[in-house]
């Protein structure tokens, strides 16, 4: 199926590794201009060189996108994107007994604010030029809270509630927003996340990593160039009338019917 979207072009965050590249990479071959933004310069950079393999044009750009100072390279890199991914660091589980009052806003500026200070700053461009598509890698958390993650479960709530609204105000300009919610996937912040689970749990990495696996109906972990796969369809110019949905990517692991 060709998507439509050839020649566009899509700013992603957090896009150097794991499900963000995966995104990029899907987009990048179908042909569109791609702006990466991650922390880490070289594996930025090693990333950058793999996406022009497939010929589009490709700007690494180094920052944090929770900062206005990382969102602002960002925009000058990519002042006009026709696609915007949104995705950043979780966090590592822990007990809200612990955290303090800090520890909620830097979760909130990265899992929630950053995404909709990013939507903000494009949102009027998109529906001006008639075409826009917004992706949030979220997390099944939003649907299944999990226990060890309260500032995802909590963050990341208040960000697919503010999607609900926003996004049926833009869709008749054709712009959608979807929020994607991976269930496990195996990338870096699948090893950190089981890392963080070692002590309370007094498992060893790999006990860990297997009955993860072995309790998901699909009995693996996802594949990031699955979710990027998605992700490019969402995008696509077929994917108009998707809006405000928040879009399961589990295995099954959810285990309602609704
Ligand atoms: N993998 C899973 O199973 C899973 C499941 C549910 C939800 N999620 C969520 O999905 C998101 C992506 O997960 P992943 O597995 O792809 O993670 P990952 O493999 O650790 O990759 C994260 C990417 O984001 C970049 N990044 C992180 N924070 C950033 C920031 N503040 N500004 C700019 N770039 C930033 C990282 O590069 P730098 O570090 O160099 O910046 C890297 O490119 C995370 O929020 C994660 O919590 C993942």
């Amino acid at each position: 199926m060709d998507l439509g979207i050839r020649g566009r072009k899509a700013l992603l965050s957090g896009s150097s590794r794991g499900l963000g590249k995966a995104c990029a990479l899907a987009l990048a071959q179908e042909g569109v201009d791609i702006t990466l933004v991650a922390r880490t310069r070289d594996v930025l950079e090693r990333t950058a060189d793999e996406l022009r393999a497939t010929g589009v044009k490709v700007t690494p750009v180094v920052g944090d996108i929770s900062t206005t100072q990382g969102r602002e390279a960002a925009l000058a890199a990519c002042p006009a994107p026709d696609i915007l991914v949104n995705n950043a660091d979780g966090r590592l589980p822990g007990d809200f007994r612990t955290w303090t009052r800090d520890d909620w806003i830097s979760a909130l500026d990265t899992m929630m604010l950053s995404h909709i200070e990013m939507m903000r700053l494009t949102v009027d461009g998109m529906m001006a030029r008639g075409f826009g598509r917004i992706i949030n890698i979220v997390s099944r958390s939003v649907k299944i809270p999990q226990h060890e993650l309260a500032l995802s479960n909590g963050a990341r709530s208040g960000l697919v509630g503010f999607v609900g609204g926003l996004a049926r105000q833009t869709v008749a300009r054709n712009v959608t927003i979807n929020n994607l919610l991976p269930g496990i996937f195996d990338s870096d912040a699948q090893r950190q996340h089981i890392r963080g689970m070692l002590e309370t749990t007094g498992k060893s990495f790999d006990d860990i990593w297997r009955e993860r696996a072995a309790a998901n109906p699909a009995r693996r972990y996802g594949r990031p160039d699955e979710l990027g796969a998605y992700c490019a369809f969402l995008c696509s110019d077929h994917a108009g009338f998707i809006t405000g949905q928040n879009l399961l990517i589990d295995g099954g692991s959810y285990p309602g019917t609704y």
